[in-house]
């Protein structure tokens, strides 16, 4: 059972309350500055502010991250912005060293199928915009992660006998590129009621990947609706914390949890 530390407050002002080197796991995403319509904050603010503002929050998300621990953000960008995700990198380059970088993958066409959904971009210049990012940050670059807890079969059986790092059994790493889909929902009010969620398979892999075993404190700073927080649940993390500024999208995550 996990249990559940969910307030209405800003994040740095929370985290700034909890002890040094408590937490084995951040899942997060915070705004992108892209201008994105959410109920309280207003996601258009000057670029240097918004990366100053951005290593304020990951100051606290260092302080509170043990040394064993790993912090997946997940960012995304726009045509209009497409260096954002990695200006918020360097901007955190003296905090945490980039151990993996993943491609959080929402549609792809092999061949004549497509898979997965996206919005399409009306332009003559940008390609439609299928992925955002997941950078996998730790403190020394050196963490030990659980690669086959993500693994899929080989293809070519023949492969489990021809390499021994296999130790005989059928699944290799799935590398960087995650395919992971929205749900398909009827109404955005009703099933999905706000404007920028990550699905809860994203944080459950960050979970898997860093060894479920591992994580006794998961962190979430900008839970949103929650999806983290349902990752972790079903994962059986025994401690959550979240911290979320509208009282409308926090709400929704407590009901979603189905927490009083
Ligand atoms: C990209 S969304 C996160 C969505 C979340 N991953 C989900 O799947 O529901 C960022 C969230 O951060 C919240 N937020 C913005 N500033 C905040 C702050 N200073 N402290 C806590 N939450 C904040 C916004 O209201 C928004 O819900």
């Amino acid at each position: 059972m996990t249990k559940f530390h969910l307030r209405l407050e800003d994040c740095v002002r929370g985290m700034a309350r909890l002890p040094d080197a408590d937490v084995d796991l951040v899942v997060t995403s915070p705004p992108y500055n892209l201008g994105i319509g959410y109920r309280k904050y207003s996601d258009r603010q000057d670029r240097r502010s918004y990366l100053n503002w951005c290593a304020v929050w990951a100051t606290q998300i260092r302080r509170l991250l043990k040394p064993t621990g790993s912090f997946f953000l997940n960012v995304g960008s726009a045509p209009s912005n497409p260096m954002l995700p990695h200006e918020i990198v360097f901007q955190l380059r003296d905090l945490f060293v980039l151990q993996n970088t993943i491609h959080w993958i929402k549609s792809i066409a092999i061949d004549d199928r497509t898979f997965g959904h996206f919005k399409p971009i009306s332009s003559k210049r940008f390609l439609n915009d299928c992925h955002e990012y997941i950078f996998h940050f730790t403190v020394d670059g050196k963490i030990d992660i659980d690669r086959l807890a993500l693994g899929v079969p080989y293809q070519d059986k023949s492969n489990i006998a021809r390499w021994s790092h296999t130790r005989g059994r059928d699944a290799r790493c799935r590398g960087n590129t995650w395919f992971i889909p929205y749900q398909t929902i009827q109404s955005r009010e009703k099933e999905r009621p706000h404007p920028a969620t990550f699905p809860v398979q994203l944080a459950e892999w960050c979970i898997k990947l860093h060894a479920i075993s591992s994580v006794k404190t998961m962190l979430d700073p900008f839970l949103g609706i929650g999806n983290s927080a349902i990752a972790a649940k079903n994962c059986d993390v025994p401690k959550f914390i979240g911290f979320e500024i509208d009282k409308t999208y926090l709400a929704e995550a407590r009901r979603r949890l189905q927490l009083k």
